[in-house]
């Protein structure tokens, strides 16, 4: 198989963890006899330095004639502490995800049984967890009308969907759904918001058409509570953009750290994977950040994209040997993990590839 593959490592340790993402297609390459080539390009505060503008044209365009890209993470402190900052690296994902149509947005809580007790939470509640996030991506109140009053003592963000973006995502979640225990949950907050209620309303109808999935529908308050008192219960999870994003890093703890959380942007076109973590400056280019959420997000590559389903699971596979072979990075150690396993992002990263016979 030939493939283009489009590496953005973006800002902060994403520059750090893309280099093992791509080494490791390079290693699946390899093995299984497929030609990835790679091309590279710029986004977020990195080239806002280079060209004033969080997401280059030539970013864009090299994006939509890649086969898949791989991305790391972007956002700089600079900008967290300076709100009145009007260009701004979040702008280049956010405009990258419309672009591209990447209106799905799968993140799987993948719990490897090795990093039970890396979690805070108790292993008991923990064992078993299988959860699969579909997070809308391109509508919500990302993406509404935003204003700011010229006295400055107003501000506000249109939350809005329309009905044809609620059906496609609820359909590809239906979907999956069918492929894993047959039941999902919709989360909303329809008790509050006409968004949420319009939302409501489309899921009960897309339900309809799959009879053989059993549908809950759950508060966002409730949602973010039941996570962490039984996440077992939860299978399929569908909601909007912003609910997504904030308890799909609540999940990322049932896992042991964002730095284990992969995740497919998934529209019409080109598939997007990328962690779920940031860009996490204050330990950039220290050796410190966990590759291994990259190193899965290319098993969601190869699975989604390309349909390689034994080279993802070898991805996968040798994931979980790094991890039974007691190896860990900082940030997944916990105080009995001896020091002499705790390493750094190139060795955990030459760790994963040594697991690729
Ligand atoms: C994520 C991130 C982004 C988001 C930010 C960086 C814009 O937090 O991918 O979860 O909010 O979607
Ligand atoms: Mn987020």
């Amino acid at each position: 198989m030939k493939k283009n593959i489009l590496v953005i490592p973006g800002d902060g340790i994403g520059q750090e963890v893309t280099i093992w993402g791509k080494k490791v297609l390079e290693k699946i390459g390899q093995k299984y006899g497929h030609e990835f080539s790679f091309d590279e390009a710029i986004m977020g505060h990195v080239a806002i330095e280079a060209t004033g503008n969080p997401l280059p044209d030539e970013t864009l365009e090299k994006a939509k004639s890649s086969d898949a890209i791989l991305f790391g993470a972007i956002g700089h402190a600079k900008y967290d502490n300076d709100p009145s900052a009007k260009v701004r690296p979040e702008q280049g994902l956010l405009k990258i995800r419309k672009e591209l149509g990447l209106y799905a947005n799968l993140r799987p809580i993948l719990l490897f049984d090795e990093l039970l007790d890396a979690s805070s939470l108790k292993p008991e509640v923990l064992k078993g967890t299988d959860i699969l996030f579909f997070r809308e991506l391109t509508g919500d109140v990302y993406f509404g009308e935003k204003n700011r009053s010229e006295d400055n003592n107003f501000a506000s963000d249109l939350m809005n969907y329309n009905r044809y973006e609620v059906e496609r995502i609820a359909r590809k979640a239906y979907e999956a759904a069918r492929t894993r225990s047959k039941k999902l949950c919709s989360v909303d907050k329809a008790n509050v918001l006409e968004t949420s209620r319009l939302w409501r309303e489309v899921v009960q109808e897309i339900a309809t058409e799959y009879p053989d999935v059993e549908t809950e529908h759950m508060f966002i308050d409730n949602a973010a509570m039941q996570l962490v008192k039984n996440p077992k219960k939860f299978d399929v999870v569908l909601t909007a953009n912003l609910f997504g994003d904030i308890l799909t890093d609540e999940a990322s703890q049932i896992a042991g750290s964002m730095g284990m959380l992969a995740s497919a942007s998934i529209g019409d076109g080109t598939g997007f994977f990328e962690p779920i973590h940031g860009s996490a400056h204050d330990i950039a280019g220290q050796n410190k950040a966990n590759p291994l959420a990259s190193i899965l997000s290319v098993a969601l590559m190869l699975d989604i994209s390309f349909g390689l389903q034994d080279e993802a699971k070898e991805v996968t596979g040798a994931v979980a040997a790094t991890l039974k072979a007691g190896w860990r990075t900082g940030d997944i150690a916990n105080l009995n993990t001896p020091a002499d396993k705790i390493l750094g992002t190139q060795e955990m990263g030459a760790k994963v590839l040594e697991f690729i016979k």
